[in-house]
Parts: structure tokens; sequence; C-alpha cells
């Protein structure tokens, strides 16, 4: 068993005691130091190294947020949990972009904290482990990469699917390129069923292959569709998800990126770890909308963590089932979020309801209904939009992921 030197960050003493207390019988966790304030913390973890450091947020001199920045920036090898009160979104989203891995909030029980302390170590070992292979393996070699467009919103029912399985089928029809379509929503996926497909292998099952994750091994688990595109369909049963790794995603979109021409995910409504590394592997973002107000509320917070991860360049605003009685206005909505609609998809309870139940996406049995030539449009756009950042990937150097800097929940 590996040990895991801990560096506890806190200004009270009574509540370093408490955390040293917790993790006394942890024989595999050791805490090496305390810091009192952002300023000891810095210090000690470049002259300690700790493995994983807890830390507080209000603290005096300097905040445990900006103590974590600055760790994170210069430690890459230390991973930071952000240790509060408070769970409220605001310090949510600025642990984030601080480049905290995980967000505990108090009380939480020795068994808890010990879990989490093992589950961070271990996900950032791997990664670096990861990140060293590639460095040595992949210098400057030009590799030809797909766009990857993940659809997103944290509210469930506003069409990701639908449009995510429409989508691909329309880019492998009016581009006749390679076509992926990936179900990540690993609990909740229902692609298989609404286009219809026998299914063989899942995501679950190909993540557990013992092999590295290339081409020909990916390929054998992707399914055939009769618009060309390729699908790979979420696991069959909810804790299946569990078995699937955040390294093994973002290994397969790697993979799948550098093989197929446009890689199109959809998604949970959820801000984990898997939707996390879809959707900084994006090139672009669908972010999806309707025209009602709880969605208009989920889609602001989509919209401030998306920015807060600097990802606002390539997010693109979606809105779906437009022209429902009574619902907010397109250009109220594009006032609200500052930025016109990339798309408009209309609203089709038939064709929608038809296409389900037959298993035959819209695009292809009503391509001249007004959501299929919507959709048509959309996949058009997409295929000529130069917006994405393509070119410059091709030759990327391998970067520290922004998802090396975020945390799962
Ligand atoms: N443009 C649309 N017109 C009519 N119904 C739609 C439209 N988009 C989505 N729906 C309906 O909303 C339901 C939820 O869509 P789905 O794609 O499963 O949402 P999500 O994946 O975001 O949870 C679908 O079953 C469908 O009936
Ligand atoms: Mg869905």
């Amino acid at each position: 068993m590996p040990e895991i030197n801990v560096l506890v960050v806190d200004d009270i003493a009574n509540t370093r005691e408490d955390v040293k207390r917790l993790l006394y019988f942890e024989d595999d966790i050791t805490v090496i130091g305390e810091a009192a304030d952002g300023e000891e913390a810095i210090a000690m973890a470049a002259s300690l190294k700790p493995d994983v450091i807890l830390m507080d947020i209000n603290m005096p001199k300097m905040d445990g947020i900006q103590a974590t920045e600055n760790i994170a920036n210069s430690c890459p090898e230390c991973s930071i949990i952000i240790v509060s009160i408070q769970g409220e979104q605001e310090y949510l989203r600025r642990a984030m972009a601080a480049g905290a891995r995980e967000f505990l909030v108090k009380p939480f029980s020795g068994n808890e904290l010990a879990e989490v302390i093992r589950r961070v170590y271990e996900s950032n070992r791997k990664r670096l482990s990861l990140m060293g292979l590639q460095s040595q393996a992949s210098p400057r070699i030009k590799i030809q990469k797909g766009k990857i467009i993940t659809l997103f919103c944290s509210k469930g029912g506003v069409g990701k699917t639908i449009l995510a399985s429409n989508l691909a089928i329309a880019l492998a029809q009016t581009t006749k390129k390679k076509v992926v379509l990936v179900d990540l929503d690993l609990q909740g996926g229902d692609i298989g069923v609404m286009l219809n497909i026998t299914i063989k292998g899942t995501i679950a099952e190909l993540a557990q292959e013992v092999d590295p994750l290339d081409i020909s091994l990916v390929d054998s688990y992707l399914l055939p569709h009769l618009s060309g595109a390729k699908i790979l369909p979420a696991p069959l049963s909810p804790e299946q998800a569990e078995l699937i790794t955040l390294q093994r995603v973002e290994e397969l979109l790697q993979v799948l990126q550098e093989n197929f021409d446009y890689v199109v995910v959809d998604t949970s409504p959820l801000f984990n770890d898997i939707n996390l590394a879809a959707l900084d592997a994006a090139t672009q973002i669908l972010v999806l909308l309707s025209q009602d107000l709880p969605c208009v509320k989920h889609v602001k917070t989509t919209m401030d963590i998306l920015t807060t991860l600097g990802y606002t360049d390539k997010i693109k605003l979606v809105i779906n089932s437009a022209g429902m009685e009574g619902g907010i206005k397109i250009t109220d909505l594009e006032k609200s979020f500052n930025q016109s609609a990339f798309a408009v998809i209309p609203y089709d309870e038939k064709v929608v309801r038809s296409s389900i139940n037959k298993g035959l996406p819209a695009v292809m049995t009503q391509a001249n209904s007004k959501i299929g030539e919507a959709i048509l449009d959309l996949a058009t756009k997409l295929a000529g939009s130069k917006s994405d950042s393509n070119e410059n990937q091709a030759e990327e150097i391998p970067k520290r992921s922004l998802i090396g800097r975020l945390f799962s929940f």
C-alpha cells in the first residue's frame, strides 16, 4: 500500500487536531505537517511536497483559495482538497477554478475523509504517470484531430439526447466523414433505445479492458448505424457507471478524436468528473436551453462555471423546443445571456415522438420537417465552423489538462 503524506491547513489548532485524530488509525495516511494560513501552506507545500493537502478556506493573511491557486501551479504533484463548512456554489466554483480536486463539507467521518484522500491521491498518481508517458511518447508529431462536440445542460429533459443522436447522424449524412456518437450519460443513457440498436458491448466493458485503449480495441465496441455514424452506448445498468474511471474516459476521447472527424458526446445533467472531461476535451460545447425559467436558471450557473473554466470561446448556445406556448422570447434569452443563439431547434412533438418510437432519427425519416431541417442546418454550420481550436490542437504539446485541476463530487 502506498503511504500518502498529508499537509493539514487550518487556522484553528483544534480543527487540525481533529483531522489528525480522524486519520490516526489509517495506516496508509500520514499527516506530515500543519499550516495555519495560506502563506504558511505555500511554504510547507514547497518544502514538504505532500501528496495531498487538506485546505481550509477562511484563514488570516492568505485564504485557502488563493493558496490553492498558487500551489496548484507550483506543485502539480500535490492534490488539494478544500475543506469547508460552506458548501455554496460560489466557493465551489472558486475552488474548482483555483485548482482544487475535491471539496469536502464539514462535518465528515474519518472514513469519508480517508476515502477522499485515497481517491484523490490515486487519480493524481495515474494522471501524472499518464502525462509522463504522453510527453515521452508523443513529441511534436502532427496528429490529425477531429472535432469533439459535447452537448451539455445541467438540467435533464432539455433534449440533449435527441439532439446529440440527430446531430451525429446529420453530420454523417451531410459530410460523409467519420462520425462517432458517445453516450456519456453513464447512469441513464438512452441513445441505444432512441436509435433502436442492438447492444452487444458498451463503454462499461470497454473501460474495463486491461489493454491500453487503441483504435482497434475501441472500434470493436462501436456499433455501426445505417447512417454511417458509429455509436458507443452507455452501460446497460446504472451501477456499471462506477466501473468507468475518469482516466479511461480521457483516453477514450483522445483515441476517438485522433481517428474520427466528429465525436459527438451526449452527457448527463451533472457537473461530475466524467462530464468535465468531455467539456474539457470539447472543441465545441453546445449548451442547451429551453424557453422556461428553471432551465434559464440552470444555464446561467452552467455558463458561470464554463466561463470560470475558460471555455467561453467554445460555447455555443442552442435553444431547443422553441416555439412552445408561453415560452420566454428568444430575443430576451439572447439578451439575458448576452449572446445570440447558434441554433434554434423548434418544438415538434409529433415528429419527435414518432421518431423515438420508430427508433429512427428525425433527420433521416423526416428530414423535411422543421425540426429535421433545423438540425441539418446545425450540422452544416458546425461542419463549416472554424471557430474551434482544431488546427492549434493538432500540434499541441501535451499540457496539464484543465480537468486535472478539477475535482469530482
Ligand atoms: N425539439 C423537441 N420537440 C419536441 N419534443 C422534444 C424536443 N426536444 C426534446 N423533446 C422531448 O423531450 C424529451 C427529453 O429529451 P432528451 O433528449 O431525452 O433530453 P435530455 O437528454 O436533455 O434529458 C424527449 O423524450 C422528447 O419527447
Ligand atoms: Mg439524455
